[in-house]
């Protein structure tokens, strides 16, 4: 039962898209089992750069069969358009298969998210405003509208008219914004159903079968472990479970079928929106960090927070996780540094913390203790193998590693798929 699952070990974009790409073509299946397009996935290969927020990394290989699972959010009009830029670009979707127990992110969603948003005011998430929060919302009070309703006109409209009732009172009344007609919503969603119906399938059951045949998948989360909506900083969070649980119930195989679990952590931190930080820099180091590393979010265009890299929460995400492997990326962006900050323990009110504080506010107080290491200011974006780093690079990545109790099996060095150092990775074993 090879699966293997690959998942953020900070606040998100920490290079799982690229990681994705690069170990993708061992796999049959790629799939994604929760969030939407709230994702940004960059990929970098053979002079393509794809940015992906739905169609999960790999598609690029054309022996892969990439899955959108049954834990995700679907906004029909953001998965056509994304077909169609990647068939533009020479990029065959036509394997691409959709659970029919996905839940559709409806107009409606994207207007209670931008408002709820609005009405928060400085107490705001800072989402992306793509109608996760709302989606997964209903998918919980079980008024949500699934992908295979689509298929059946009937059922799609009344469905639409009944989620209205609610949601144009809450609209007009406590939004103060206007109400939607089913009309409009069947009018626009009913013609995609066209377009996607040869995608809908059984997920669960083909991946089931495909375990069977020994078929390798690898499920791609997204966002992070700190953005799970069990696991993180709630409520700055997404509302899905981005850890490697997830997976599970996200395409609907069992936890035995899981046998790896791979955490992309960068080689610093960053994140987008609000929430507790700690490790967060407000000075030159963090600007630096920010402009040589490109921190700008790939779905909304925001800039990211940058801080140091923080081995508190990597070592949480190890636990959460399950994670048998580390993936360290953005290893060259630390190049420019001449030494280099790792936060090693948390301080607050006279306590020393190792573990991430069960406490809220212990953790949005909490002041980091770090360990300064030397930098190695020498370019190595071109280094393919562990031995050509430089020695302070190795002993940062050794450092890493100790402090989170997991092997560094993969270094990236660039954002190209062929920057990668292939350190211990051996999926087969
Ligand atoms: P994801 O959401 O986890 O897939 O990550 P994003 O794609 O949102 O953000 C990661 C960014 O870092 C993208 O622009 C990647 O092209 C880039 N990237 C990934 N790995 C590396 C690396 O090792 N070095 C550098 N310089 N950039 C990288
Ligand atoms: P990838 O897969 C980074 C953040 C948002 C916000 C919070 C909730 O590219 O790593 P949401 O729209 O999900 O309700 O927003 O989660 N967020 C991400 N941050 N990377 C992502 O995805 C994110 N997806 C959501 O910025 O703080
Ligand atoms: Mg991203």
């Amino acid at each position: 039962m090879p699966g293997i699952v690959l998942v953020g070990a900070q606040w998100g974009d920490e290079g799982k898209g690229k990681i994705t790409d690069l170990i993708a073509n061992d796999f049959d299946y790629v799939v994604r089992y929760q969030g939407g397009n709230n994702a940004g996935h960059t990929v970098i290969a053979n002079g393509h750069k794809l940015a992906l927020h739905l169609i999960p990394s790999g598609i690029m290989y054309p022996n892969i069969t990439p899955m959108i699972g049954n834990g995700c959010v679907v906004d029909p009009r953001i998965l056509i358009e994304e077909m169609d830029k990647l068939e533009a670009e020479g990029f065959s979707t036509e394997r691409l298969m959709l659970s029919g127990n996905a839940h559709l992110i409806m107009p409606y969603h994207l207007k209670i998210d931008e408002e709820s948003e609005r009405k928060l005011g400085d107490n705001l998430i800072g989402t992306t405003k793509r109608g996760i929060g709302p989606a997964y919302q209903d998918k919980a009070e079980r008024s949500g509208i699934r992908v295979q309703d689509l298929l059946d006109e009937h059922i799609f409209r009344l469905k639409v008219e009944t989620a209205l009732v609610e949601k144009n009172e809450w609209l007009t009344k406590i939004y103060n914004s206007a109400p939607f007609t089913a009309e409009a919503i069947c009018d626009e969603y009913l013609p995609y159903a066209q377009r996607i119906k040869p995608h809908i399938v059984e997920s669960s059951q083909l991946l089931n079968e495909a375990l069977r045949a020994n078929k390798w998948v690898l499920f791609e989360g997204a966002q992070g472990t700190l953005l799970d909506i069990d696991h993180g900083t709630y409520p700055f969070v997404t509302s899905s479970s981005c850890t490697a649980g997830g997976a599970a119930i996200g395409s609907g195989v069992g936890p035995t079928a899981i046998n790896k679990v791979l955490g992309i952590a960068k080689a610093y931190i960053t994140r987008v929106g609000s929430g507790p930080f700690p490790t967060e820099l407000f000075d030159e180091t963090g600007e630096k960090l920010a402009s040589v590393g490109g921190e700008v979010g790939v779905t909304t265009g925001r800039a990211r927070r940058c801080g140091w890299y923080d081995a508190v929460i990597v070592k949480y995400a190890a636990e959460v996780n399950g994670l048998t492997d580390l993936c360290i990326t953005k290893l060259d962006v630390l190049s420019c540094l001449d030494t280099i900050k790792v936060c090693v323990a948390y301080e607050h009110e006279d306590k020393r913390y190792t573990t991430v504080p069960g406490q809220q506010t212990a953790f949005h107080k909490a002041t980091p203790l770090y360990e300064e290491l030397p930098g190695w200011k020498t370019d190595i974006t071109g280094c393919t193998s562990y031995k050509e780093l430089p020695r302070e690079a190795k002993d940062y990545i050794e450092f890493i590693e100790e402090l989170a109790g997991v092997p560094v099996s993969i270094i990236a060095v660039g954002p190209d798929r062929d920057q990668t150092i292939m350190r211990r990775w051996k999926p087969r074993s």
